[in-house]
């Protein structure tokens, strides 16, 4: 058993391997944009070198999934589990029968963003072409034994230097050349999580400091979540599990939401554990309670119940118009990202809730379109019941808005690695918005550093802007 387990894993940390080798140096030929003779150049300012790494900073990493560590926590599955390494990251199918869901872990997003990321159309085989340069490093995973071994988590502020020397030795001139503001990477956790202070003693416990690190300090980190004054990293889309590979398979299913009979009107997906009264998870497990399930469905995700498991929350979702997102941990979060692609409205209880992290994917300006906000002092002290003011809502109103809902679902969705033309050509999805949101903010950096405003690459200018991204 071991034995075949392992192999798996070497199977798969090939795959990967071959797959870099074999996309690093030449473009698709399906997917290379052809160069109009005296035409604009379609990858003017869109390419991105991919940064030969060692294996021990992404490949090797994958075998943490048949790891034991000391402090791993079986329950709350702490580690990924090896199958969930399958389809570069996506993990297995849900069933045999399907070819768009799959039991995705999103830690293991780091693997499978750099698998996407080789079918970018504009990809550098030389760093001096390049706007951009990509780390295929697989950061969270990396920092597992800072956080899961005893004899490590004092050390947990060591987190990301192997990198930075790595990057300061080999070919220096890479990272040199623009200080590191052209470089970025992908980190599959919550940026709070990896920003400890390199000084705290003791340190804290499950968390690390790589985005303290001063070597790593001028990239651009992508992550799940973003700390309050983002300069460093950008938040992007918990991946949810529908992964459609072409464009019949994303519209039937956009179609299936849009037709699903909803009959119940709230839904809340998450923990139920030691519900207090006194926040807001609380509250909405107290006032779901009282009603019938037509009102307020409850899904239990205790213990990582819903977590590879998405049959459990994406049928009800589908049968509820209002999905409840409580600010808080991170599954409420990926939630979110479920709502939206089963065409359930989300309903925020705090401004800054998504507002402040995902603007890549999820413009600003058009929230109030798509979901609803209800503060939450009041419905914390009982001044507001949550079903009082869904219910006040207007039927055509319900229905405009979760069209508008449908509208942003093709953007939060992370669709499969080796997709049909059809799909990649009709549609911007997850990667690619945060492919041209990584462009965008590095060309503004990159600009300022040449043209001798330095102090302007730290400004935490809106780079939200949801057009196209190319100048
Ligand atoms: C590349 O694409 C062109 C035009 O679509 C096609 O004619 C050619 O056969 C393709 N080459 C390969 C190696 O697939
Ligand atoms: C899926 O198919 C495989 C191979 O045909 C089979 O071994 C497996 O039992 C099937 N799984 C389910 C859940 O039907
Ligand atoms: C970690 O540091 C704390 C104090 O900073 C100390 O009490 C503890 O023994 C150390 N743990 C290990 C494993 O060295
Ligand atoms: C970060 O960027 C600033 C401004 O360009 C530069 O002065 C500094 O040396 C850079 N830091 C590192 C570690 O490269
Ligand atoms: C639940 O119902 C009881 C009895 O009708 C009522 O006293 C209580 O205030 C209700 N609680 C909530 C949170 O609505």
């Amino acid at each position: 058993m071991a034995a075949r387990l392992l192999l798996l894993v070497v199977i798969l940390c090939s795959a990967v391997i071959i797959a870099s080798s074999t996309s690093q140096n030449k473009n698709k030929n399906n997917s290379l944009p052809l160069p109009v003779p005296d035409g604009p150049d379609p990858c003017a300012g869109r390419r991105i070198h991919i940064r030969r790494l060692p294996a021990s900073f992404n490949t090797h990493l994958l075998l943490y999934c048949a790891t034991a560590f000391p402090l791993a926590d079986p329950d709350s599955k702490s580690v990924p589990a090896c199958t969930s390494l399958a389809n570069h990251g996506l993990g297995p199918r849900t069933h045999n029968g399907t070819r768009s869901w799959y039991r995705t872990d999103a830690r293991l997003l780091e693997p499978f963003f750099h698998r996407r990321l080789l079918e970018h159309d504009c990809l550098a085989a030389r760093p001096a072409q390049a706007d951009a340069v990509f780390l295929p490093y697989y950061a969270a995973l990396d920092a597992l034994p800072y956080v899961l071994h005893p004899d490590l988590l004092n050390s947990s502020a060591l987190h990301g230097l192997p990198l930075a020397r790595f990057l300061a030795r080999h070919q220096p001139r890479v990272l040199a050349r623009r200080h590191g503001h052209d470089h970025f990477f992908l980190l599959a956790g919550t940026a709070w999580d990896y920003s400890q202070p390199h000084d705290a003693d003791p340190r804290w416990y499950g968390t690390t400091s790589l985005l303290r690190l001063p070597e790593l300090a001028n990239f651009t980190v992508l992550t799940l979540e973003s700390r309050a004054w983002p300069w460093q990293e950008h938040a992007i889309p918990h991946p949810t599990s529908f992964h459609p590979s072409s464009l019949p398979r994303l519209r039937s299913w956009i179609a299936r939401a849009r037709r699903s009979r909803r009959t119940a009107l709230m839904l809340y997906a998450g923990g139920v554990s030691r519900p207090s009264r006194l926040n807001i998870r609380g509250a909405i497990l107290a006032e779901c309670a009282n009603r019938t399930s037509a009102v307020c469905t409850v899904v239990d995700c205790s213990a990582a119940a819903c977590g590879l498991n998405p049959v459990a929350y994406m049928r009800p979702m589908l049968n509820a118009n209002f999905c409840l997102q409580p600010p808080g941990d991170s599954p409420s979060r990926r939630s979110t990202f479920d709502a939206i692609v089963a065409g359930c409205i989300p309903v925020f209880f705090e401004h800054a809730a998504a507002r402040m992290h995902y603007g890549w994917h999820l413009p600003r300006g058009r929230y109030d379109q798509f979901s609803v906000t209800i503060p939450k002092e009041s419905v914390v002290m009982g001044d507001v019941r949550i079903a009082d003011v869904l219910a006040a809502v207007p039927e055509d109103k319900v229905a405009r808005m979760r069209e508008r809902v449908l509208e942003m679902a093709p953007r939060v969705v992370y669709r499969r690695h080796g997709s049909a033309a059809d799909l990649r050509e009709a549609t911007k999805d997850a990667v690619d918005l945060a492919v041209e949101g990584v462009l965008r903010r590095i060309r503004r950096r990159v600009s300022a550093l040449e043209s001798g405003h330095p102090d302007a690459i730290y400004e935490l200018q809106d780079d939200d802007d949801d057009s196209d991204g190319r100048t």
